[in-house]
């Protein structure tokens, strides 16, 4: 199916964000297939995810990949969401960047996370990811703040979150490993007054207003 096809089942895949260097498209099925062979081995995937005995570590983390796919749309509801995106760099896929929205008919407040092949690291693809999605969470869809986690030793990461302006706000240990989380938090007057959304184009979200709760008036 092509995406005005998919857009026409499920408005999200009609979102589409640009920046200096990448376009980013809402994950179709159609995706998976290139994600699970460029994925990096050092990308910490959700602990929680089921595991199957019968399947080797690569066979595992596609088989987490995949299921993460359909559970955010599958489990899509406007409370409580997950929009998963994929990065290109020109035309070739370099990575996904996720948004979401736990809470979000309370709270408004987004959490991101993201990752990047190894050759495409470095060179502000991360930065723009990000902001990509801020601009399309603060600029379109009303959010107040934006939260992110990392261990602590995760330098661009981290970086990627201090380059746009979140602050620190506090520590926790996660149970499943001992390691240390940063979590840091950026409001929406802060990302307005840094004028950092300049260069992120936008597209084709009105459609999609009403699977984030949203109309075009109540924002
Ligand atoms: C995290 C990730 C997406 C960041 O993307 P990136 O393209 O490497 O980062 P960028 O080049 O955009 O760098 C963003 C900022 O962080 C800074 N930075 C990058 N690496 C850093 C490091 N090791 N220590 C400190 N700062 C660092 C950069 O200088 C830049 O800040 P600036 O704009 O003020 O100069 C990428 O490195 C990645 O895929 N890592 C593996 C997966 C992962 O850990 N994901 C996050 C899980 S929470």
């Amino acid at each position: 199916m092509d995406d005005h096809g998919t857009a026409g089942v499920w408005a999200l895949h009609g979102i589409r964000l640009h920046t200096a260097d990448l376009d980013l498209r809402v994950m179709t099925e159609a995706d998976l297939p290139v994600l699970a062979h460029v994925m990096p081995a050092d990308l910490e995937l959700n602990p929680h995810a089921t595991r199957y005995a019968g399947l080797d570590e690569a066979a595992n983390r596609r088989a987490v990949l995949a299921q993460g796919y359909w559970r955010a749309l599958g489990m899509w509801s406007p409370d409580d969401w997950a929009l998963p995106f994929v990065a290109r760099a020109g035309g070739e896929v370099v990575g996904a960047q996720w948004l979401e929205g736990p809470d979000w008919t309370s709270e408004r407040t987004v959490d991101s996370s993201s990752w990047l092949v190894a050759e495409a690291r470095g060179r502000g693809f991360g930065k723009q990811m990000r902001a990509a999605v801020l601009a399309l969470a603060f600029g379109h869809l009303g959010a107040v703040a934006a939260i992110s986690s990392a261990v602590v030793g995760n330098g661009s990461s981290l970086g990627v979150s201090r380059a746009l302006g979140y602050r620190d706000t506090h520590r926790s240990v996660l149970e499943h490993s001992g390691e240390t989380l940063q979590h840091v938090r950026l409001e929406a007057p802060a990302w307005s007054a840094s004028g950092v959304a300049h260069g992120v184009v936008v597209d084709g979200v009105a459609p999609a207003l009403p699977l984030f709760g949203l109309t075009e008036g109540s924002r």
